[in-house]
């Protein structure tokens, strides 16, 4: 049975909760990531260092292969939650992992100050990348 869905608070709450185990020593910018499938179940990521600075995973890609892993390819919303003063959306190499499952998704980003930012990944990522494997 299917979960109800989560409000976008708690999907930022998760997103929150996920941050606080970033593992972000290098740049000392914690991100958490919560991404809510289209039957109501939420899976979270957290950005990833590494002293090799390139392998460096970004939160939101963490919470879509955890998505992923457990079977889900149909995504309704991300929350993005950083400490900078003000929301901070998600990289453009997120963006594009993002539109690999659809660009209907809602992308909510929150910051330190608490002012919640939503704005549909289609408009953060105009003409994503799609692989055209047609002679
Ligand atoms: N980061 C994310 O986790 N998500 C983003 O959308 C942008 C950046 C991480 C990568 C790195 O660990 C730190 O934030 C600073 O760039």
């Amino acid at each position: 049975m299917s979960p109800n869905p989560p409000s976008d608070d708690e999907l930022l709450a998760a997103a929150r909760a996920a941050r606080a185990n970033a593992h972000a020593p290098y740049s000392g910018f914690a991100v958490g990531a919560a991404l809510a499938t289209e039957s109501g179940e939420v899976f979270v990521g957290c950005n990833v260092e590494n002293a090799s600075l390139g392998l460096t995973l970004c939160a939101e890609r963490v919470a879509v292969a955890a998505a992923v892993t457990a079977g889900h390819r149909r995504f309704t919303a991300v929350a993005v939650v950083t400490g900078a003063a003000h929301a901070t959306q998600p990289c453009g190499a997120c963006r594009q992992f993002l539109a690999e499952f659809g660009t209907a998704l809602r992308v909510l980003a929150a910051g330190a100050d608490g002012a919640t930012l939503e704005t549909p990944l289609a408009e953060l990522l105009p003409g994503s990348f799609r692989l055209d494997t047609q002679p």
